[in-house]
């Protein structure tokens, strides 16, 4: 994934994110104030429908006092004015006063004079709860409260709920209303009580009223206001249970319901207000929230927007440069490539120090190549050094043989004749023929002739062997002037005489090592093309080195075995085997590591530049080893079918 992928992602997560957490507050937080604020909404109406109730009983209290204050009523009810009932009581002064229940009732609770009208027929009906003969003293109309010295409240019937109020009548006398049910201060004598039922016309008023109140106000969400009997269906479980206040209910119908009761004159009775709001308020905090939420979003997405913009230009695409230029660099292997960023900020002094160290690198390169290179010639020049010395050694004894042998000719004989014959100048005829010495003269010369030719013989042999040592290092001088371009000779060669030379080159230095029997197993093999001085140089490092094993060795029965046979269809395998000191196998292969050796006058160089030669003439070296005192073998595999000189290289690579 690239930098600014990277860059986009991250920002996109944290815009999410936190429009996520702030949406999550939101919710949390307003949902919370707007709930709280629908269920205030609620609580009004349901506070004012309370009032407005209040207001309906005070409105009877009042009328329950002016009757009470009225002198005929309080000798009516003294039993003074029986006529005043049929006169001034009856259903026209009910209706005036707009009551649906009217009763007077004496200290006793007899009932004086009791009427009941249907609200909406308006005939008189009997009510279960309020008989016409009298009313018990704990009936609740007469169940006066010591601080307000009146009832008034809510008392379920078996129409409808009817709004009550009670007020004591006084008279002069003063007779008694049972004082602990009354616990009037003064004295009363009797009781009016009147009664408004809470039918569905009072009910819907009552409603209306609020409803009108309602719309007046500006954004008011539309509702419904019920006032419901305990018995109503679908009435919440708690509002029934407890006594607890107002009871809230966010309905499957999307409406807000709000419940409360009315204090009411019978315990257990419970008259229920209900309201049922349309969640307005709801669905504005729904979508205030979503716009706060969309709001975040978008804020967030240009925010991002300007920051992706601002990283592109100010790191995504100075890094971009930087990292094409180090691709590229790396692609094409050229130091010579630079940045070169002119900034101040961090990202310039990166690209700045990037370009710095490319200069370094360039510069610690093309030392490291020079001394590659020097070390490269130091270890061509430390080979042929080597290999000459190895010839040289073989040079010098065939010199120092040639020379003793020089020096052994039989030239003393030769001088003994001459002065003989001197002697005898004038008679060399009669000396020749008759001189007993004479008679001698021509089979020693016969001898002598063929000692010199034997040492004639031997001496040429070491001058060969000489100019074959000489010649050699002429080519290894040769090779080391033109290391660095040329590729060996490839020639036709007779592997057997290759092996034949190399011996020849080493036979002296073999000598050195004590008494070695040399054994030759050579198979018949077409001529192959090598590179003869490397082949040379090859085999005598390998037989040189046999030697050295067979005199670490010791001991007799010391054999040297030079096999030449096939490894293959196509492979030549020359074979130097030797009975001698033998390797560990732990050092079969360090053993061609340059520098590697465990003579006391070893170098190390022998195995490592041999393999070296046999790669670049594309044959193989390798060696083999029981271990330690069981002898050594080393093979050369050459392909047979090189033709070209090009060809060993590449078999080689
Ligand atoms: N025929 C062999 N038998 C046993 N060990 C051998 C034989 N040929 C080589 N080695 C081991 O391999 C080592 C490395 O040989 P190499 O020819 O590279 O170096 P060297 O002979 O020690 O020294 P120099 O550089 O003078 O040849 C030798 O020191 C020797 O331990
Ligand atoms: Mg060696």
């Amino acid at each position: 994934m690239s930098l600014r992928s990277k860059i986009v992602l991250i920002l996109v997560t944290v815009v999410v994110a936190y429009a996520a957490l702030d949406n999550g507050l939101l919710r949390a937080f307003a949902g919370h104030a707007f709930g709280r604020w629908e269920r205030e909404d609620a609580a009004q109406d349901l506070a004012r429908v309370q009032r407005r109730i209040d207001a309906e009983l005070q409105d009877l209290l009042g009328k329950a006092r002016l009757y009470a204050g009225m002198e005929a009523m309080s000798r009516f009810v003294g039993g003074a004015a029986p006529a005043f009932a049929d006169e001034d009581l009856g259903p026209e002064a009910m209706e005036r006063a707009g009551v649906d229940l009217f009763y007077v009732c004496d200290e006793r609770g007899t009932v004086l004079w009791g009427n009941v009208l249907d609200p909406s027929t308006r005939e008189s009906v009997r009510l279960r709860e309020f008989p016409r003969e009298a009313l018990s003293l704990n009936h609740e109309a007469l169940l006066f409260r010591a601080q307000a010295g009146h009832v008034a409240g809510v008392m379920m019937t078996h129409l409808h709920p009817l709004l009550l109020a009670t007020v004591p009548v006084r008279g002069p006398e003063g007779a008694l209303l049972s004082a602990e049910v009354s616990g009037f201060e003064r004295p009363a004598h009797g009781a009016i009580v009147l009664g408004r039922f809470l039918g569905p016309e009072l009910k819907q008023r009552i409603v209306d009223g609020e409803l009108a109140l309602v719309s007046d106000k500006t954004h008011a969400a539309p509702r419904r206001i019920e006032l419901l009997d305990p018995g109503a269906p679908d009435l919440p479980a708690e509002l029934l249970r407890t006594e607890a206040g107002q009871v809230y209910r966010a309905g499957e119908d999307g409406l807000l319901h709000a419940y409360d009761r009315l204090s009411s004159l019978r315990t257990g009775e419970k008259l229920v207000l209900h309201v049922a709001l349309e969640r307005t308020i709801e669905a504005h905090k729904r979508m205030s929230v979503n716009y706060a939420l969309l709001s975040t979003l978008i804020g967030g997405l240009l925010i991002l927007l300007v920051l992706v913009r601002l990283l592109q230009r100010i790191v995504v695409a100075p890094l971009t440069t930087l990292t094409a230029k180090a691709t590229e660099i790396g692609r094409r292997d050229d130091t010579s490539i630079r940045v070169g960023m002119p900034r101040t900020d961090e990202i310039g002094q990166l690209a700045g120090e990037f370009d710095r160290m490319l200069e370094k690198l360039a510069k610690s390169r093309a030392q490291v190549i020079e001394t590659a290179r020097l070390a490269g010639m130091s270890e061509i020049a430390t080979g042929v050094l080597h290999n000459v010395g190895n010839v040289l050694n073989s040079v010098n004894v065939a010199a120092n043989l040639a020379t003793k042998k020089t020096e052994d000719l039989s030239l003393c004989d030769l001088e003994m004749l001459v002065g003989v014959l001197q002697s005898h100048e004038r008679d060399l005829s009669a000396f020749v023929g008759q001189d007993p010495r004479g008679k001698h003269l021509v089979p020693f010369l016969s001898e002598l002739a063929g000692a010199l030719g034997t040492q004639r013989k031997s001496i040429q042999d070491e001058l060969r062997a000489l100019n074959q040592g000489i010649e050699h290092i002429a080519e290894l001088v040769r090779a080391q002037q033109s290391f660095a371009g040329t590729k060996g000779v490839f020639e036709n060669s007779v592997l057997a005489e290759e092996f034949e030379g190399a011996l020849s080159i080493c036979r002296q230095g073999l000598m050195t090592c004590g008494e070695i029997e040399i054994v030759r197993e050579f198979a018949e093999l077409p001529p192959v093309r090598v590179d003869k001085h490397k082949l040379m140089e090859i085999l005598v490092n390998l037989i040189q080195n046999a030697g050295q094993a067979l005199a670490e060795r010791g001991g007799s029965e010391r054999r040297l075995t030079l096999r030449l046979a096939r490894a293959g269809e196509r492979t030549a395998r020359l074979e130097v085997r030797d009975n001698g000191a033998g390797i560990p196998a732990e050092n079969l292969t360090r053993i061609f590591n340059h520098g590697f050796t465990t003579k006391k006058n070893g170098h190390g160089f022998g195995l490592h530049v041999s393999a070296n030669a046999a790669t670049e003439m594309g044959a193989k070296l390798h060696a083999a080893s029981d271990g330690p005192g069981r002898g050594a073998a080393f093979f050369l595999d050459i392909p047979m079918q090189v033709t070209s000189v090009e060809e060993p290289a590449l078999a080689a690579a």
